[in-house]
């Protein structure tokens, strides 16, 4: 069967059909494929896969470096660092989290919101690959934006007063927000809050709007108008037309651009349906230009 590649009407996004990832022949040509077809539409869908963790992993390695997550409670299992479980699960229980579990609590808070992964790191990563083992029946979508089209949307003047600007990204900022206790010393010691240009200038030459949930304030701005400025942006960014919204089916793999796309998971029966998702994440090629 040979491999397409077919566009959302959105304007970004699209599904890639023929691929079958735990196919061993799987191979350099199948690759470029899905490169070239990543870097014209960020978002990549592919449905109906069914492979194991190890070969999650190796389809994410052609991409380069994955990130290693650090509580081993979360990972997909106990040697496998670079897969972060996306759930409502315990692992080690099989049975649905308290959902007022604060570690449990902000996760599911984080990743309700509209975020782009890992931009309170230095070097936010590259591209995320998220598969789906469990879904719920209604519910838990992920939404996805298209940040890229957000700013090239945006009026000239508006482009013109936001251009030098640079966000401070915390993630203890974003649990602070959530009312939830500080980490560890040590873990904040190690994701020390850091600046990005609000206008990320992507490998392509493109420009996009790197905001998110992590996004605390504006460098020289006094702490509202950060606020209400960065609020505005994702707002814009939000809108229909900057969207792609995708519910999940057993077996999909969503690969996205985190670089230009910002996204956020959709409400769910938490204390009750079982979620099971797993996620390797490309690292940054560096930092933010
Ligand atoms: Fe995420």
């Amino acid at each position: 069967m040979p491999v397409t590649v077919h566009p959302f009407a959105i304007g970004f996004g699209a599904e890639i059909r023929g691929l079958e990832l735990s196919d061993p022949v799987f191979d350099g040509d199948s690759f470029e494929i899905w490169r070239k077809a990543w870097e014209t539409h960020r978002v990549l869908v592919l449905h109906d896969q069914f492979f194991t963790d190890r070969q999650h992993i190796a389809f994410s390695e052609w991409f380069g470096p994955l990130e290693e997550f650090p509580d081993p409670k979360d990972w997909a299992a106990d040697d496998l660092p670079n897969i972060l479980r996306v759930s409502n699960v315990d692992r080690r229980t099989d049975t649905i989290k308290d959902v007022d579990e604060p570690g449990h609590k902000s996760f599911t808070l984080g990743t309700s919101d509209w975020h782009t992964d890992s931009s309170y790191l230095k070097v936010p990563c590259k591209g995320s690959l998220l598969y789906s083992r469990e879904v719920p029946a209604s519910g838990g979508d992920t939404m996805f934006a298209n940040m890229e089209a957000a700013y090239a949307a945006l009026p000239d003047k508006r482009k013109a007063d936001i251009a030098h600007l640079e966000v401070v990204h915390d993630f203890h900022w974003t649990r602070r927000r959530f009312g939830l206790p500080p980490r560890s010393p040590e873990v904040q010691a190690k994701t020390p809050a850091v600046t990005h240009p609000l206008v990320w200038t992507l490998p392509t030459g493109a420009k996009a709007l790197l905001i998110g949930s992590h996004a605390c304030t504006i460098v020289g701005m006094e702490e509202g108008v950060a606020r209400k400025l960065l609020d505005e942006l994702t707002e814009w960014a939000t809108q229909p037309q900057f969207t792609y919204r995708h519910s999940w089916r057993v077996g999909d793999l969503v690969m996205w651009d985190n670089r230009c796309t910002m996204h956020r998971a959709m409400p769910y029966e938490l204390a009750n349906v079982r979620r099971v998702l797993q996620r390797t994440t490309v690292v940054g090629d560096g930092p933010v230009a």
